[in-house]
């Protein structure tokens, strides 16, 4: 992984108003604490919801642990979201399919050579849920938005411990 800064991160489920907003915020925490240069936003693959605030259950269960998602406002994962970002961070493994297949119409589009994004899941280097999916909450009950937390928060840990482990890396080249 070559760590410029900042490091951007994009992290994309399929509505942008439950689990995708809930990482784009827990990951930042974590990445704040760690003192780590990174942007990150959230996208949806899909546009049921453009322009709306996540959803009030996801907005609760957060504030509760301390995350205000309530600026936040929903958008569809875009091809040019492929020049601009380094990581797209996949919720469950349709999110990430869907992913893939979008970035082989940005290379068609841009050319291969413009492509910065790499795609990967939200719980790759988790050690609690390894490559687990977070699970859609959207029809569920509180347990589902609590499980969304308890995933995000460990997974953005682990994503924290690499991007730690590249920027030293990099620090160590120059
Ligand atoms: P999300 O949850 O992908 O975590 O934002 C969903 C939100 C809305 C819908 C499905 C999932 N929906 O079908 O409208």
């Amino acid at each position: 992984m070559s760590f410029r800064t900042p490091y951007k991160v994009l992290c994309v489920c399929l509505g942008n108003i439950c689990r995708s907003p809930t990482a784009e915020v827990v990951l930042r925490h974590y990445c704040d604490s760690g003192q780590l240069n990174v942007i990150i936003d959230s996208a949806g693959t899909s546009n049921y919801h453009p322009g709306k605030a996540p959803d009030l259950r996801s907005q609760q269960h957060a504030l509760k642990r301390g995350y205000d998602l309530s600026n936040l406002r929903a958008r569809q994962l875009l091809i040019s979201d492929f020049l601009d970002f380094d990581l797209i961070l996949a919720m469950d493994s349709e999110n990430y399919n869907n992913i893939q297949r979008l970035k082989k119409t940005a290379m068609t589009e841009y050319g291969v050579e413009k492509i910065r994004a790499e795609v990967a899941l939200m719980s790759e280097h988790d050690t609690i849920y390894p490559k687990q999916a977070v699970p859609d909450p959207y029809y569920g009950d509180a347990s589902d938005f609590e499980r969304v937390l308890d995933q995000c928060e460990s997974s953005s840990q682990a994503w924290v411990e690499v991007f730690q482990k590249a920027k030293s890396e990099v620090k160590g080249v120059v």
